[in-house]
């Protein structure tokens, strides 16, 4: 699956008589890293539960490559890495035998030994984790622990790599080394996708898509982000939206960004 577009066109999503989710249209690369952020309850969980087959949309698709999801979605979710907000890897565990049971369960039965342990070494040293192989995972920083989680999930080869507010609990700074980090996989030909709650680093992602109440009230580059709601840095961008009701901030996008030249610019 390389060179690959995921997109979603006039996405909705209903739940319990509410729409969650309201004509949500975007377009992701191979490649890129995009940041989905927005207030809390604006959404942002539920647009990865349709990004990743959870949640089927009740309007609107989903497609790869021009595809509905739908119809590719067994060899889509075997695509796909995800790594929750919380550790999903044993405290007690050493790294070393917490990346080599992962590969185990993850990787072709027919690997030998020998084999599964040079995945694990060449992993170790991606991860940048040499000197900390033999430490417990309960021993390490929670940059260090986030990057032993999205090394087990990377073990089994993602196109498309989604996380869950990876730099919530981590200390300033430690965020824009993981942004880093995750950088070189996407230059291999994957897609991050994550969401956040932090306004730092936006700067370093090649798409921001702001949402608020379930409307697509921006997407693009952060500077265009900055200029569109005449603000100087994202991090008035929250106090900014909350002048005037999301309905308005997504027509107020559309005239600026229509959807169809998003969806289908070169
Ligand atoms: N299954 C559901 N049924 C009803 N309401 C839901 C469901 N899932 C989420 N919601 C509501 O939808 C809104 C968006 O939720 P969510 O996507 O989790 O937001 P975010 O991740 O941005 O905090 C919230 O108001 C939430 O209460
Ligand atoms: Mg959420």
């Amino acid at each position: 699956m390389s060179g690959f577009v995921l997109k979603s066109e006039c996405l909705s999503f209903q739940a319990g008589g509410n729409r969650i989710l309201k004509d949500i249209s975007l377009r992701f690369r191979s490649g890129e890293i995009a940041a989905v952020i927005g207030p809390s309850g604006s959404g942002k969980s539920t647009l990865i539960k349709c990004l990743t087959t959870t949640y089927e949309p009740s309007g609107g698709r989903v497609t790869l490559n021009g595809q509905d999801l739908e119809s590719q979605e067994a060899a889509y979710r075997g695509s796909l890495g995800y790594v929750p907000q919380d550790d999903i890897i044993h405290p007690e565990l050493k790294v070393e035998s917490t990346l080599h049971f992962a590969a185990r369960l993850r990787m072709p039965p027919a690997l030998s030994n020998e084999g599964i342990q040079s995945q694990v070494d060449a992993m170790i040293q991606t991860l940048g984790l040499e000197e900390r192989r033999n430490l417990r995972v309960r021993q390490l920083s929670g940059g260090q622990r986030k990057r032993v989680n999205i090394g087990v999930e990377l073990l089994a080869d993602p196109t498309v790599l989604i996380l869950d507010e990876p730099a919530s609990g981590l200390d300033p700074g430690v965020e824009g080394d993981l942004l880093r980090f995750l950088r070189q996989f996407a230059s291999s030909g994957k897609l991050i996708l994550k969401t956040t709650h932090s306004m730092e680093y936006l700067d370093e992602v090649d798409q921001v898509v702001l949402l608020m109440d379930g409307y697509l009230i921006f997407s693009g580059l952060l500077d265009e982000m900055l200029a569109h709601f005449k603000i100087r840095h994202a991090a008035e961008v929250f106090k900014k939206i909350r002048s005037q009701e999301a309905e308005r901030w997504q027509q107020h996008f559309d005239r600026a960004y229509p959807a169809t030249r998003r969806l289908n610019a070169p």
